[in-house]
Protein backbone atom coordinates (compact mmCIF):
# COMPACT_ATOMS: atom_id res chain seq x y z
CA UNK A 1 0.00 0.00 0.00
CA UNK A 2 1.23 3.45 -0.96
CA UNK A 3 2.27 5.54 2.12
CA UNK A 4 -0.30 8.42 2.53
CA UNK A 5 0.96 11.93 3.27
CA UNK A 6 -0.95 15.17 3.22
CA UNK A 7 1.69 17.45 0.88
CA UNK A 8 -1.11 19.00 -0.54
CA UNK A 9 -5.31 18.98 0.07
CA UNK A 10 -4.71 17.07 -3.97
CA UNK A 11 -3.87 14.61 -1.18
CA UNK A 12 -6.95 13.71 0.45
CA UNK A 13 -10.75 13.41 -1.67
CA UNK A 14 -13.39 14.95 -0.56
CA UNK A 15 -15.16 12.69 1.67
CA UNK A 16 -11.98 12.28 3.44
CA UNK A 17 -12.13 16.22 3.64
CA UNK A 18 -15.23 16.02 5.04
CA UNK A 19 -14.07 13.58 7.69
CA UNK A 20 -11.61 14.98 8.77
CA UNK A 21 -13.52 18.36 9.22
CA UNK A 22 -15.73 16.34 11.81
CA UNK A 23 -12.99 14.65 13.39
CA UNK A 24 -12.02 18.20 14.11
CA UNK A 25 -15.10 19.08 15.26
CA UNK A 26 -15.15 16.47 17.79
CA UNK A 27 -11.99 16.25 18.68
CA UNK A 28 -13.24 20.03 20.13
CA UNK A 29 -15.90 18.67 22.19
CA UNK A 30 -13.62 15.53 23.43
CA UNK A 31 -11.16 18.62 24.64
CA UNK A 32 -14.10 20.24 26.11
CA UNK A 33 -15.26 17.34 27.97
CA UNK A 34 -11.50 15.83 28.63
CA UNK A 35 -12.04 12.57 26.63
CA UNK A 36 -9.72 12.44 23.97
CA UNK A 37 -8.46 9.44 23.64
CA UNK A 38 -4.43 8.63 23.76
CA UNK A 39 -4.29 7.58 19.59
CA UNK A 40 -0.20 8.61 19.60
CA UNK A 41 0.39 6.97 22.57
CA UNK A 42 4.64 6.25 22.14
CA UNK A 43 4.24 8.39 19.11
CA UNK A 44 6.69 10.68 18.06
CA UNK A 45 6.26 13.65 15.39
CA UNK A 46 9.25 15.44 14.20
CA UNK A 47 8.82 18.95 13.45
CA UNK A 48 10.98 20.76 10.78
CA UNK A 49 10.91 24.75 10.08
CA UNK A 50 12.73 26.37 8.15
CA UNK A 51 10.49 29.27 7.95
CA UNK A 52 8.69 30.86 11.42
CA UNK A 53 5.86 29.73 12.89
CA UNK A 54 3.50 30.50 16.11
CA UNK A 55 0.06 28.60 15.06
CA UNK A 56 1.82 25.66 13.32
CA UNK A 57 4.28 24.53 15.72
CA UNK A 58 1.66 25.54 18.93
CA UNK A 59 -1.12 23.72 17.13
CA UNK A 60 1.31 20.53 16.22
CA UNK A 61 3.22 20.31 19.55
CA UNK A 62 -0.14 20.60 21.50
CA UNK A 63 -1.93 17.93 19.30
CA UNK A 64 0.69 15.18 20.12
CA UNK A 65 0.93 16.11 23.30
CA UNK A 66 -2.83 15.93 23.67
CA UNK A 67 -3.05 12.57 21.91
CA UNK A 68 -0.79 11.02 24.36
CA UNK A 69 2.71 11.84 21.78
CA UNK A 70 5.31 13.67 21.89
CA UNK A 71 6.46 16.63 19.04
CA UNK A 72 10.22 17.82 18.63
CA UNK A 73 10.14 20.78 17.39
CA UNK A 74 13.68 20.86 14.86
CA UNK A 75 14.42 24.46 13.46
CA UNK A 76 16.79 24.69 10.35
CA UNK A 77 19.54 26.39 12.11
CA UNK A 78 20.01 23.73 15.07
CA UNK A 79 19.99 20.69 12.77
CA UNK A 80 22.17 19.43 9.98
CA UNK A 81 20.33 21.03 6.92
CA UNK A 82 22.04 24.02 8.17
CA UNK A 83 25.54 22.45 7.01
CA UNK A 84 24.12 20.91 3.75
CA UNK A 85 22.58 17.67 4.62
CA UNK A 86 20.12 16.85 1.62
CA UNK A 87 16.37 16.89 2.85
CA UNK A 88 16.35 13.02 1.22
CA UNK A 89 18.95 11.58 3.73
CA UNK A 90 17.05 13.55 6.29
CA UNK A 91 13.78 12.16 5.74
CA UNK A 92 15.40 8.56 5.76
CA UNK A 93 16.90 9.03 9.22
CA UNK A 94 13.80 10.94 10.79
CA UNK A 95 11.64 7.86 9.07
CA UNK A 96 13.62 5.51 10.83
CA UNK A 97 13.10 6.89 14.59
CA UNK A 98 9.59 8.90 14.52
CA UNK A 99 6.12 8.26 13.49
CA UNK A 100 5.25 11.16 11.63
CA UNK A 101 7.57 14.40 9.91
CA UNK A 102 5.89 17.72 9.23
CA UNK A 103 7.82 20.37 7.70
CA UNK A 104 7.55 24.19 6.87
CA UNK A 105 9.83 25.36 4.17
CA UNK A 106 9.92 27.62 1.05
CA UNK A 107 10.15 24.69 -2.19
CA UNK A 108 7.22 22.62 -2.07
CA UNK A 109 9.51 20.17 -4.37
CA UNK A 110 11.78 19.80 -1.06
CA UNK A 111 7.86 18.50 0.57
CA UNK A 112 7.67 15.95 -2.52
CA UNK A 113 11.48 14.80 -1.82
CA UNK A 114 10.26 14.23 2.22
CA UNK A 115 7.77 12.13 1.37
CA UNK A 116 9.63 10.29 -1.18
CA UNK A 117 12.16 9.17 1.30
CA UNK A 118 10.14 8.91 4.10
CA UNK A 119 8.92 5.94 5.08
CA UNK A 120 6.20 7.33 7.48
CA UNK A 121 4.01 10.06 6.83
CA UNK A 122 4.47 13.87 5.81
CA UNK A 123 2.58 16.67 6.81
CA UNK A 124 3.26 20.10 4.82
CA UNK A 125 3.31 22.79 7.55
CA UNK A 126 3.28 25.20 4.43
CA UNK A 127 5.71 26.02 1.35
CA UNK A 128 5.84 28.76 -1.27
CA UNK A 129 3.25 26.95 -2.76
CA UNK A 130 0.54 25.71 -0.35
CA UNK A 131 -0.43 25.75 3.44
CA UNK A 132 -3.17 22.88 3.27
CA UNK A 133 -2.73 22.62 7.49
CA UNK A 134 -4.73 26.09 7.56
CA UNK A 135 -7.30 24.96 4.91
CA UNK A 136 -8.13 22.46 7.43
CA UNK A 137 -9.22 25.00 10.63
CA UNK A 138 -10.61 27.32 7.75
CA UNK A 139 -12.88 24.55 6.00
CA UNK A 140 -14.00 24.04 10.04
CA UNK A 141 -14.64 27.20 10.84
CA UNK A 142 -16.80 27.97 7.85
CA UNK A 143 -18.43 24.69 8.86
CA UNK A 144 -19.35 25.34 12.00
CA UNK A 145 -20.72 29.05 11.18
CA UNK A 146 -22.46 28.53 8.17
CA UNK A 147 -22.93 24.59 8.86
CA UNK A 148 -21.43 21.82 5.97
CA UNK A 149 -23.60 22.71 2.69
CA UNK A 150 -20.39 24.10 1.47
CA UNK A 151 -21.70 23.89 -1.99
CA UNK A 152 -24.01 26.60 -1.09
CA UNK A 153 -20.95 28.86 -0.19
CA UNK A 154 -19.11 31.86 -2.45
CA UNK A 155 -16.20 32.97 -0.50
CA UNK A 156 -13.88 35.92 -2.16
CA UNK A 157 -10.18 35.99 -1.76
CA UNK A 158 -8.65 39.78 -2.23
CA UNK A 159 -5.14 40.05 -1.97
CA UNK A 160 -1.99 37.76 -2.91
CA UNK A 161 -2.08 35.07 -5.35
CA UNK A 162 -0.09 32.86 -2.48
CA UNK A 163 0.30 29.75 -0.68
CA UNK A 164 -3.09 30.27 0.76
CA UNK A 165 -4.94 31.42 -2.61
CA UNK A 166 -3.75 28.50 -4.37
CA UNK A 167 -5.05 25.97 -1.34
CA UNK A 168 -7.82 27.44 -1.50
CA UNK A 169 -8.38 26.78 -5.24
CA UNK A 170 -7.54 23.04 -4.10
CA UNK A 171 -10.27 23.22 -1.22
CA UNK A 172 -12.79 24.54 -3.77
CA UNK A 173 -12.80 21.96 -6.24
CA UNK A 174 -12.71 19.18 -3.17
CA UNK A 175 -15.63 20.93 -1.56
CA UNK A 176 -17.43 22.49 -4.45
CA UNK A 177 -17.97 26.03 -3.39
CA UNK A 178 -17.56 29.45 -6.08
CA UNK A 179 -14.46 30.94 -4.87
CA UNK A 180 -14.01 34.75 -6.15
CA UNK A 181 -10.36 35.70 -6.50
CA UNK A 182 -9.41 39.64 -7.18
CA UNK A 183 -5.28 39.89 -6.91
CA UNK A 184 -3.18 42.39 -8.78
CA UNK A 185 -2.07 42.19 -12.03
CA UNK A 186 1.29 39.65 -12.12
CA UNK A 187 0.32 38.44 -8.35
CA UNK A 188 -2.20 35.73 -9.90
CA UNK A 189 -1.95 32.19 -8.90
CA UNK A 190 -0.03 29.15 -9.33
CA UNK A 191 -0.85 28.38 -12.99
CA UNK A 192 -1.27 25.03 -13.32
CA UNK A 193 -3.18 24.83 -9.85
CA UNK A 194 -5.88 27.31 -11.44
CA UNK A 195 -5.94 25.41 -14.56
CA UNK A 196 -5.78 21.98 -12.92
CA UNK A 197 -8.80 22.12 -10.01
CA UNK A 198 -10.18 26.26 -11.08
CA UNK A 199 -13.24 24.95 -12.30
CA UNK A 200 -14.82 26.91 -9.47
CA UNK A 201 -12.64 30.23 -9.70
CA UNK A 202 -14.33 33.18 -11.31
CA UNK A 203 -11.02 35.54 -11.45
CA UNK A 204 -12.46 39.47 -10.79
CA UNK A 205 -10.93 42.37 -11.66
CA UNK A 206 -11.91 44.31 -8.62
CA UNK A 207 -12.15 43.04 -4.89
CA UNK A 208 -15.97 44.64 -4.97
CA UNK A 209 -17.05 42.13 -7.70
CA UNK A 210 -15.65 39.46 -6.14
CA UNK A 211 -17.06 40.20 -2.24
CA UNK A 212 -20.52 40.98 -3.73
CA UNK A 213 -22.90 38.64 -2.18
CA UNK A 214 -19.77 36.69 -0.22
CA UNK A 215 -20.61 34.07 2.58
CA UNK A 216 -17.09 34.73 3.44
CA UNK A 217 -14.25 37.19 2.69
CA UNK A 218 -10.63 36.24 3.34
CA UNK A 219 -7.30 37.56 2.71
CA UNK A 220 -3.64 37.25 3.66
CA UNK A 221 -0.64 39.50 3.83
CA UNK A 222 0.98 40.92 0.48
CA UNK A 223 4.16 40.23 1.11
CA UNK A 224 4.65 36.15 2.22
CA UNK A 225 7.52 34.76 3.88
CA UNK A 226 10.98 35.08 2.06
CA UNK A 227 8.79 38.24 -0.14
CA UNK A 228 9.53 40.60 2.78
CA UNK A 229 12.06 42.66 0.76
CA UNK A 230 9.34 43.23 -2.02
CA UNK A 231 7.31 44.92 0.99
CA UNK A 232 7.30 48.45 -0.49
CA UNK A 233 6.67 47.85 -3.83
CA UNK A 234 3.65 45.38 -2.86
CA UNK A 235 1.80 48.09 -0.48
CA UNK A 236 1.51 50.26 -3.62
CA UNK A 237 0.34 47.41 -5.74
CA UNK A 238 -1.80 46.35 -3.22
CA UNK A 239 -3.35 49.44 -1.76
CA UNK A 240 -6.80 48.84 -3.21
CA UNK A 241 -7.15 45.73 -2.08
CA UNK A 242 -7.31 46.37 1.57
CA UNK A 243 -10.16 44.26 2.98
CA UNK A 244 -12.14 46.59 4.95
CA UNK A 245 -15.34 47.03 6.78
CA UNK A 246 -16.46 48.96 3.46
CA UNK A 247 -15.35 46.23 1.20
CA UNK A 248 -16.51 43.85 3.91
CA UNK A 249 -20.38 45.65 3.34
CA UNK A 250 -20.57 44.39 -0.29
CA UNK A 251 -20.64 40.76 1.20
CA UNK A 252 -23.77 39.56 2.74
CA UNK A 253 -24.92 40.99 5.80
CA UNK A 254 -24.20 38.19 7.94
CA UNK A 255 -20.67 37.05 6.23
CA UNK A 256 -17.86 36.30 8.04
CA UNK A 257 -14.39 37.37 7.46
CA UNK A 258 -11.22 34.91 8.19
CA UNK A 259 -7.52 35.65 8.33
CA UNK A 260 -4.89 32.55 8.62
CA UNK A 261 -2.54 35.35 10.40
CA UNK A 262 -0.03 36.97 11.04
CA UNK A 263 -1.91 40.09 9.77
CA UNK A 264 -0.75 43.33 9.35
CA UNK A 265 -3.43 45.98 10.23
CA UNK A 266 -3.18 48.92 8.10
CA UNK A 267 -1.83 47.01 5.20
CA UNK A 268 -3.93 44.06 4.02
CA UNK A 269 -6.74 44.72 6.82
CA UNK A 270 -7.91 48.00 7.85
CA UNK A 271 -7.79 48.31 12.31
CA UNK A 272 -11.12 47.38 12.68
CA UNK A 273 -12.41 44.03 10.48
CA UNK A 274 -10.34 41.64 12.38
CA UNK A 275 -12.24 42.87 15.71
CA UNK A 276 -15.54 43.44 14.06
CA UNK A 277 -18.89 41.46 14.35
CA UNK A 278 -17.69 39.48 11.35
CA UNK A 279 -14.41 38.30 12.16
CA UNK A 280 -14.35 34.88 13.15
CA UNK A 281 -10.65 34.55 13.20
CA UNK A 282 -9.71 33.94 16.51
CA UNK A 283 -12.08 30.84 16.56
CA UNK A 284 -10.15 29.68 13.25
CA UNK A 285 -7.04 30.83 14.60
CA UNK A 286 -8.00 28.19 17.76
CA UNK A 287 -9.09 25.39 15.66
CA UNK A 288 -5.60 24.98 14.17
CA UNK A 289 -5.11 22.95 17.25
CA UNK A 290 -8.67 20.72 16.55
CA UNK A 291 -7.77 20.41 12.62
CA UNK A 292 -3.89 19.47 13.28
CA UNK A 293 -5.62 16.43 15.96
CA UNK A 294 -7.38 15.65 13.13
CA UNK A 295 -4.97 15.17 9.85
CA UNK A 296 -2.51 13.33 12.36
CA UNK A 297 -5.67 10.85 13.32
CA UNK A 298 -6.64 10.92 9.46
CA UNK A 299 -2.91 9.42 8.59
CA UNK A 300 -2.35 7.02 11.22
CA UNK A 301 -5.65 5.92 10.49
CA UNK A 302 -5.16 5.62 6.68
CA UNK A 303 -1.67 4.05 7.39
CA UNK A 304 -2.99 1.22 9.23
CA UNK A 305 -1.73 -2.15 7.46
N1 LIG B 1 -1.42 30.65 9.98
C1 LIG B 1 -0.22 30.12 10.28
O1 LIG B 1 0.23 29.16 9.68
O2 LIG B 1 0.40 30.72 11.32
P1 LIG B 1 1.92 30.49 11.76
O3 LIG B 1 2.78 31.05 10.66
O4 LIG B 1 2.04 31.27 13.03
O5 LIG B 1 2.16 29.03 11.94
N1 LIG C 1 1.16 33.50 3.03
C1 LIG C 1 1.76 33.55 4.35
C2 LIG C 1 1.05 32.62 5.27
C3 LIG C 1 1.58 32.64 6.68
C4 LIG C 1 0.86 31.66 7.58
C5 LIG C 1 3.23 33.20 4.25
O1 LIG C 1 3.59 32.27 3.52
O2 LIG C 1 4.04 33.88 4.89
Amino acid sequence: MNKRHFKTLIDINTQEFKRIIKKAIDYKHQDQSNTISKICNNKTLAMIFKKNSTRTRVSFETAMYKLGGHAIYLSEDSTQLKRGEDISDTAKVLSGMVDMIMMRTNSHEEIKSLAANSSVPVINGLCNLFHPCQLLADMQTIAEIKGENFEKLSIAWIGDGNNMCNSYINASKLLNFKLKISVPNGYEPDKYTLDKFGENVELCEIPGSAVDGADVVTTDVWASMGDEHENEERKKVFKSFQVNMNLMSKAKKEAIFLHCLPAHRGEEIDETIIDSEHSAVWQQAHNRLYSSMAIIDFLIDSNKN
